[in-house]
Parts: structure tokens; sequence; C-alpha cells
């Protein structure tokens, strides 16, 4: 038997692993014992300061409900999500990339024809979205299911706002022809802070952090014989490009709005997605 003592702590704890433990399970427990023990000794951890983070991962699961998930925003603004998303999604050259999936997603938005209008509030600038998904060889992919979702003018998905957003404002899921190609008429989206009235928002207090996201659209593209791809498109120039708060942008998905004269919509954002295999 040992007891635990500071030198062999690591040791002492894993060593509790029983052997017909799950392989990936113990690999994964271990990791974290090692580095949680090394995170305490390197900072010199206090039994107040433990206390402070006890209290703060209590907040943090008791303000979660069925609709917001405060423990994915701190993955999120720890960059853990990021990171996680880039060791699962590693893809080829040329592939789109993929960023984090946010909180706001819904399954199962409403099917739309080509061309629809996914902004039901009347606010906003109207924005043409269309472009084509593809394999890497740069082939159209016939029957891909492109799940597109985003804010309104004011900065809030429908579900923020029950009651008063219509539902499914700004959401809706087209699926390609043979052509590979997809149209929908949203709005140009606007910049807007992750919900910040909750414990993670106080730590970015604390940190002199902000809690700004760049302008995007959010997009889920699954289709058979391909991995799925949750990214999104960011609007160039946006000030919060190079600070977002939950670290989602890439060079690659930084997409062209071109504003339009006389056209039936004021901006139009071309952008093409190329799919891996699975
Ligand atoms: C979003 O883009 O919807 C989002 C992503 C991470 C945290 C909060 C919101
Ligand atoms: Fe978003």
């Amino acid at each position: 038997m040992t007891y635990f003592v500071e030198e062999a702590s690591v040791e002492t704890v894993n060593a509790r692993i029983g052997i017909d433990t799950d392989p990936r399970l113990a690999e994964i427990m271990a990791g974290v014992v090692k580095h949680l023990h090394a995170f305490v000794k390197e900072v010199k951890l206090t039994s107040d300061e433990w206390a402070v983070a006890i209290d703060f991962l209590t907040r943090t699961g008791q303000i979660c409900t069925q609709e917001r998930q405060e423990f994915i925003l701190l993955s999120d603004v720890l960059g853990c999500s990021m990171l996680v998303d880039a060791v699962t999604n590693r893809r080829p050259k040329g592939a789109t990339e993929s960023t984090v999936l946010g909180p706001f997603h819904v399954e199962n938005a409403p099917v739309r024809e080509h061309g629809a209008v996914i902004s039901l509030d009347g606010k906003g600038e109207s924005c043409l979205f269309e472009g084509r998904v593809l394999d890497l060889e740069g082939q159209p992919i016939e029957g891909a299911c492109v799940d597109v979702w985003s804010d309104n003018a004011d900065g809030f998905y429908d579900v923020q706002q029950p009651g008063i957003q219509p539902q499914w404002n700004n959401r809706g899921r087209f699926f390609t022809g043979a052509d590979g190609h997809y149209s929908f008429i949203g709005i140009r989206p606007v910049s807007y802070p992750i919900p910040d009235d909750g414990p993670v928002g106080q730590l970015l207090g604390h940190l002199g952090r902000h809690p700004w996201r760049p302008a995007h659209m959010h997009y889920m593209i699954s289709a058979p014989g391909f991995r799925k791809l949750v990214t999104h498109t960011f609007v160039g120039g946006d000030q919060y490009l190079s600070s977002d708060s939950v670290f989602g942008v890439k060079e690659t998905l930084i997409a062209p709005y071109e504003r339009l004269e006389g056209a039936p919509t004021l901006w139009r954002s071309p952008f093409d997605f190329i799919m891996m295999p699975v």
C-alpha cells in the first residue's frame, strides 16, 4: 500500500485505476490526474484558491438549463473547444476548415427551397448567400444538407428571444441538386457578445477580456460518404476578427461580402464548401 505524498501524487492516484477499466478511459483519466497535479504544483495552488475554483464550477453547473450550457461556454473561452475540434477534424489541404459549433444550433430546422428567405423578422441588411458544395476534386456533391443559422440584426439568435423573434428566424436547411449549388437569403450578420451574465462572463471580466464574437454565418454540412463539416463564414473587416472571444476565426473562413446595386438583396456573399471523404 502507498500513502499519499506530494512527490509521488500522480503515481499514487493513477495506481488505483482498476485493471478492467476501459483502456481509453484509463488513458484519459491518468492524463487528467497527471496534468491537474502538475498544474497545482506549478502555481502552488492554495486551499482558498481551490475553494474559489470549486465555487466557480458549482455556479457554472447551477446556471445550466435545457437552453443554456455554461460549461460549453467555459470550454469555448478557454480555447478548449477549438483545440478539441482541431485534433478531431484534421483535414487534408483544400478541404474547408471547421470551427466551433456554439450553443445555438437547433436540430431539424425547416427544409427550404433554393433561394428562400430565412430572415423572418424583417430586420437587417438582406444578403444572398450562395455557392457550391464540392468534393476534394472539385466535383459537385448532390444531396448535401446545408444547415444554416445566424443571429438577427440585434445580435441575438431566435432561441435567445422566444416570443420576441419568430421561431426559426434566420435558420433553414437546404439540399443541393446535381450541380452542388445552394442559395438562400439571410441578413448580413452582426457581431454579438456571447452570453456574459453568468460565471463565464464574470471570469472574462476578471481577465480583462471582452465577450464579443465577430459577425458570422453558421453552417453544418452533411452528405453521405463525407465527413460532417461544422463551420462558419466570417464577415471580413469585422473589428473582432482578431479577438474572437471563443477563438473561432480562421483566415480561410473570411468570406467576401459584395455590395449590390439594383438587386433584390443589398449584399451577396459567395462561398464554396469543400468536403472530405469519411
Ligand atoms: C456562436 O457562434 O453561436 C457561439 C459560439 C461559442 C460560444 C457562444 C456562441
Ligand atoms: Fe454564432
